[in-house]
């Protein structure tokens, strides 16, 4: 972006000592939010929260060291935006995983200081010639950031075409670990969810969740909050949510780590993706003018074993759409 774009940019969105623009790598422009609770970024390519991390606190988002930040790419971490489908897409091998949406530039639409204290920004796209040519659908998208003690991400799809629809996504949210044997992620004790790495056979989670082998896993019908435990850091994060009923639970391990190009051999070790979605047989259907908001919530503390497990706020969104 050119300075004299940037420069308008933070005429018309800037917020004084809160919220500014800059450039960031790889020339991608970056928008920081900081606020007395915490500090946050987020590039308008992908409409992609690339950073978050309360005061006093460890950062809670993970980036990976070999992430490409290129027009065109996804960007490796952070809460990249998976939308109108989420994993491969349904019938056409050919179109990109997790649909096309966290490889396309999005436009700030408003920024402010909410009655709540926090601030916050709000990014949009929507369809065009070259997005018709992938899925045949009108649409705007729109993701709120609010940034605090708390971050709260808020993603609204909007049908503004003259038919129905219907789509899958996810906040695909990367959250930094010390290391796999130190973590449980607690939540899903009970849920059936289908296993990615054994033929997405249908089984039932038995307690909490540990990373010892590669993870990949759907949890259906579960509306429920996760906690990620981390013995190691001695935080826990927690991970609301609304208009979910999916929540997808990934960590690469070896052999999967050393394929990607943008993630380094080792990093599975300090990472895992508890994730906000729609998903399988969780998929939101759209009549034209109708919206649906997919609202992840996310926090961290100091772990103690005398105080209580997080207690969320009740989030914002307008509520559950999904089909
Ligand atoms: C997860 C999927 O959501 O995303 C995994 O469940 C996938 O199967 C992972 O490997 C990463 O996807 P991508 O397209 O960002 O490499």
């Amino acid at each position: 972006m050119r300075p004299s774009d940037l420069d308008a940019l933070n005429r018309q969105f800037a917020i004084r000592d809160r919220l500014f623009f800059r450039e960031g790598p790889g020339g991608l422009t970056i928008a920081e939010i900081r606020h007395s609770g915490g500090e946050a970024t987020i590039a308008l390519h992908g409409g992609h929260v690339l950073s978050f991390r309360p005061r006093h606190h460890p950062p809670v988002l993970w980036l990976s060291r070999e992430a490409r930040f290129e027009t065109g790419s996804a960007i490796r971490g952070g809460i990249p935006v998976c939308w109108p489908w989420f994993a491969d897409h349904p019938s056409n091998n050919a179109m990109p995983a997790h649909g096309f949406v966290r490889a396309t530039v999005w436009t700030p639409s408003a920024s402010e200081t909410l009655a709540d204290g926090s601030t916050h920004l709000k990014l949009a796209t929507a369809d065009s010639e070259e997005t018709m040519k992938r899925w045949p659908h009108r649409f705007r998208l729109e993701i709120a950031v609010s940034v605090s003690d708390v971050l709260r991400v808020a993603l609204t799809a909007t049908n503004t075409d003259r038919s129905a629809f219907s789509c899958t996504g996810a906040l695909h949210s990367y959250f930094n670990i010390s290391t796999p044997a130190n973590v449980r992620i607690k939540g899903v004790a009970g849920v059936a969810y289908l296993d990615k790495v054994d033929r997405m056979r249908r089984k039932v989670q038995d307690g909490d969740v540990f990373i010892d082998k590669e993870t990949d896993r759907i949890y259906l019908d579960t509306n429920a909050a996760c906690t990620i435990e981390d013995r190691g850091m001695q935080r826990r994060i927690g991970i609301a949510k609304t208009g979910s009923r999916t929540t997808v639970i990934w960590n690469p391990w070896v052999e999967k780590s050393a394929l990607m190009k943008d993630f380094g051999d080792d990093e599975y070790q300090t990472m895992v993706c508890v994730e906000t979605a729609n998903a399988g047989p969780d998929r939101v259907r759209l009549a034209p003018g109708e919206s649906h908001t997919l609202e992840a919530v996310i926090c961290s503390e100091a772990s103690d074993p005398e105080r209580p497990p997080i207690v969320f706020l009740p989030a914002t969104g307008p509520g559950d759409k999904s089909a």
